[in-house]
């Protein structure tokens, strides 16, 4: 069998906004906009590999709660996945990104509509506009 791998994005809500990250690399995808998360590794749950980035990338411990519904298949045998996730202590700052965001459902549809999300983050937009009240 080929190496599956999950990718686990965090959609980190607060109550009507979303976070959002804006990746480094690689060229391609640098200056775009993102859910952050990662690769999960070997023995973890994407639960567990989501509460690791958040607390490596953003230096935040974080609850987790249901996945979005979609997933998305990447390159390279890897399948990214989204999970909703909730501050419980500390205050995002980035650590691996270039910048990051908080966005309302208006904020999200303008990433959205003027191409500043990374191309397979697209996917969730509608359902996180639900979750966004917008
Ligand atoms: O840091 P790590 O290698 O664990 O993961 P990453 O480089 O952040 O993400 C692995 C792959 O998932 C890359 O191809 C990312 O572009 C992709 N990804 C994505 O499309 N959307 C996200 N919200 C997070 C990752």
């Amino acid at each position: 069998m080929t190496g599956h791998r999950i990718v686990v994005a965090g959609a980190v809500l607060d109550r009507d906004r979303l976070l959002l990250a804006q990746r480094r690399y690689p060229p391609d995808l640098a200056g775009l906009w993102e859910l952050p998360g990662g690769k999960v590794e070997a023995g973890e749950s994407p639960a567990d590999a989501l509460r690791r980035e958040l607390r490596e990338e953003l230096g935040v411990t974080i609850a987790v709660g249901a996945a979005l519904r979609e997933s998305v298949a990447l390159t390279g045998d890897l399948t990214l996945v989204a999970l909703r996730a909730r501050i419980e202590c500390g205050t995002p700052h980035p650590a691996e990104h270039e910048a990051l965001r908080w966005v309302d459902a208006p904020g999200l549809r303008l990433m959205h509509d003027s191409g500043r999300l990374v191309p397979a983050d697209n996917v969730w937009v509608p359902e996180l506009l639900g979750d966004l009240g917008g």
